[in-house]
This record gives C-alpha cells, sequence and structure tokens, in this order.
C-alpha cells in the first residue's frame, strides 16, 4: 500500500479541521480554526456564515500544517474530507478544496463519514483500545452506542429518539443565559452548584433498551427556570436585573445544615446560585442517564471496553463517573485526548487512512457530499 501521508479536512459545521496522518508515523500536525465566536451573537450557527468563514480558513491552515510537519504539498498521498452528515454549505467548501488539490497532486480522495471520525478518535491515543469494543457517541447531533467488530463494522445498540446529548447541554445551557454552544459552561456553572437541591427526571433510564430521550430535560429546565428565576429584566442605566422568586416548590432552608453553610442563602438563595444549582441537576441529568445505558450496553455486548467519542465526552463529571462505575465491573474506558473529542481534522485524517487500508482508493473528484447520512 503506498499511501502513507493524509491530508485530512473537517468542515462539516463551525470549526475548520486540517491534519497531516502519516500511516507509519503516526499524527504530523493538526490545526483548527474554531467558528464559536463568529456565531456566539446568534445563540447558534448560521450556516452561510459558516461556509464563508471556512473558505477564509482552510488554505492557510493547510499551509501551517504542512509547514508544522515539515512537509511539502507534493508529499501528500490521499485526501480524506468529511462528506456528511453536516451542514452542506460547509461540507462542499471542505470537498472542494479536497476534490480540487486531489486533481491537481494527481492523488485519490476519500470522504469520510462525521461520525466515523468521531468513533475512531480514541484510537489515535495510547493506549488504544483493542477491537471489539462499544463505544459512546456523544455529540452535538447525536447519541448512540455502538458495538465495534473493527474498521466499518458497526453495530447499532441504541440512540436518542429525539434530541442528542449535546443539544440537552446546550439547550439547558441557553435557558440558564449561557453562551452557545454551552455545554461545557453548563459544566462550569454546574460546579457552584448544590447537590440535591433539585432533582430533574431521567427519561428512559429503565426503558429496558438502549435508546435515549433527552428533550423533556429542556421542558423540565425551562419550568425549573420560570419557578425559580425571575425572567432577566433590564435596567435604565443599562444593566440587567434578576431576582429570585419565592416561589412554589422553594423551600427555605434547603441547604444542609452544617460548617460552611451560607446563612443567607439558606433563606434566599441567589438568582445565580439558583442557575448553578439547576446547571447541577441538568448535568446530574444528562451523565446519570449516558453512564447507566453504557454500562447496560457493555453488560449486553460482554464486553469490557467503552470508548467514549464526541464533545460531550470532553465533559469530566461524565468521565469521572464512567472510570468507577466500569472500572468497578474490571472494565477499561479509553476516551479521546481532550482536543480531538470536538471537531477536529485528525480524526478525519486517522479514520481516512483507516479506510484506504482496507478499500482501493478512488480518484473520484466530483464534490459529492451528504448532509444527512444515516
Ligand atoms: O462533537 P462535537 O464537537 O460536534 C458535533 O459533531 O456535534 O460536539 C459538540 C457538543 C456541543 O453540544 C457542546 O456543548 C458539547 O459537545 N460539549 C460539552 C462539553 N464540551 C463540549 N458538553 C458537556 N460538557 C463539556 N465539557
Ligand atoms: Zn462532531
Amino acid at each position: 500500500n503506498i499511501v502513507k501521508l493524509i491530508l485530512g479536512i473537517e468542515s462539516s459545521c463551525d470549526e475548520t479541521g486540517i491534519a497531516l496522518y502519516h500511516t507509519e508515523r503516526g499524527l504530523l500536525a493538526h490545526t483548527l480554526h474554531s467558528q464559536i465566536a463568529l456565531h456566539n451573537e446568534y445563540g447558534g450557527v448560521v450556516p452561510e456564515l459558516a461556509s464563508r468563514d471556512h473558505v477564509r480558513h482552510a488554505l492557510p491552515l493547510i499551509r501551517s500544517a504542512l509547514q508544522k510537519a515539515g512537509c511539502a504539498l507534493s508529499d501528500i498521498d490521499a485526501i480524506a474530507y468529511t462528506q456528511g452528515p453536516g451542514l452542506s454549505g460547509a461540507l462542499l467548501v471542505g470537498s472542494s478544496i479536497a476534490c480540487a488539490l486531489a486533481y491537481t497532486l494527481d492523488v485519490p480522495t476519500i470522504g469520510v463519514h462525521h461520525l466515523e471520525g468521531h468513533l475512531l478518535s480514541p484510537l489515535l491515543s495510547r493506549p488504544a483500545p483493542e477491537f471489539p469494543f462499544v463505544a459512546l457517541l456523544v455529540s452535538g447531533g447525536h447519541t448512540q452506542l455502538m458495538r465495534v467488530d473493527g474498521v466499518g463494522h458497526y453495530t447499532l445498540l441504541g440512540e436518542s429518539v429525539d434530541d442528542a446529548a449535546g443539544e440537552a447541554f446546550d439547550k439547558s445551557a441557553k435557558l440558564l443565559g449561557l453562551d452557545y454552544p454551552g455545554g461545557a459552561l453548563l459544566s462550569k456553572l454546574a460546579q457552584r452548584g448544590t447537590p440535591g437541591r433539585f432533582k430533574l427526571p431521567r427519561p428512559m433510564l429503565h426503558s429496558g433498551n438502549l435508546d435515549f430521550s433527552f428533550s423533556g430535560l429542556k421542558t423540565a429546565v425551562l419550568t425549573l427556570v420560570n419557578q425559580q428565576i425571575d425572567i432577566p429584566h433590564p435596567n435604565p442605566d443599562g444593566t440587567t436585573s434578576h431576582s429570585t422568586k419565592p416561589a412554589s416548590g422553594q423551600v427555605a432552608g434547603y441547604l444542609p445544615e452544617g460548617e460552611g453553610a451560607n446563612e443567607s442563602l439558606r433563606e434566599f438563595p441567589t438568582p445565580e446560585q439558583t442557575r448553578a444549582d439547576i446547571a447541577h441537576a441538568a448535568q446530574e441529568a444528562i451523565v446519570d442517564v449516558l453512564v447507566n445505558k453504557a454500562l447496560a450496553a457493555l453488560k449486553q455486548t460482554g464486553l469490557n471496553q467503552l470508548v467514549v467519542a464526541g464533545g460531550v465526552g470532553a465533559n469530566q463529571l461524565l468521565r469521572s463517573r464512567l472510570n468507577a462505575s466500569v472500572g468497578k465491573h474490571d472494565g477499561n474506558v479509553f476516551y479521546p485526548e481532550l482536543e480531538f473529542c470536538t471537531d477536529n481534522g485528525a480524526m478525519i485524517a486517522f479514520a481516512g487512512a483507516m479506510r484506504l487500508q482496507q478499500q482501493v482508493a478512488q480518484r473520484d473528484y466530483r464534490f459529492n457530499v451528504k448532509p444527512r447520512w444515516d
């Protein structure tokens, strides 16, 4: 197999990710530009802005990845790009750059499924898991449990019937007034939360299968926010005020007695404290369901290796709970490096390299994207 150096291009959503992966020397370099700041003021990703920003950043990022790796364009043996699923315009930028470059270099291209990239990303770390394993894929768009017997051999064990886990984090975060994407911010806010003050539902926890449901959570969070926190109101001086409602369901003296318990908080938690408490409850609910279903998947398959991939895999509470409970069953949990949890080019270059070891490379330079791809 003469394909050794693979250029990977990720552009499915709001991150432009580039990487150079060598089949013998491993990951040589990767570069990334995140558009989070660009979309921030809109509270979500604006597809057209995303496409234009990929156009701006892709080539400079390719140049700097080559420089970091000490390689020339002409060293590239194949180009892997995210073919889907994702935003069609954003995907087309990566695909057209990949195909145009590959055409001029006379090298093959390979379209990679974005989720396969996430799924295989823990294999970039050491120690790497060995096949077969169970994968928990938790991103902004997907929540799936899969049995993985090898590259391309995936059996879906269960998935979310509605919102993804990342979406549940993001929507709860938004209701608590945090910026988009709010997963990591909610997790940070939750650290200051009072354990046990609020308990949110864990839908489908005992459904008897490996499916998830998270859409009810945002409704429950919304109800709590409306019950416990006044809607923010702007003051004439441009600042914003909130106030905690002495609402039904809120009991004075709810905080555990004991040392360090703040006297004023015990009577009237500040809105800020209430927000942290709701964040705490939301994170607990999401993590609890993910951990329980992942354990059930290990039990059902009889496997003892769990691989966690996707942006929510960066969540520290999820990591510590999974480590503890899988460890108790003599299992091991594998995670991608934190920087490869969220979208990146390394996972696309790597998945492309794995695929190229299995299939004959194509010189197909049609801009072929699959915004929806099972
Ligand atoms: O995999 P990813 O980068 O993009 C998709 O392919 O969807 O995942 C992004 C998701 C977002 O929903 C984001 O809020 C969530 O991952 N996320 C987190 C954390 N870091 C990222 N959720 C919870 N805790 C985190 N630390
Ligand atoms: Zn992703």
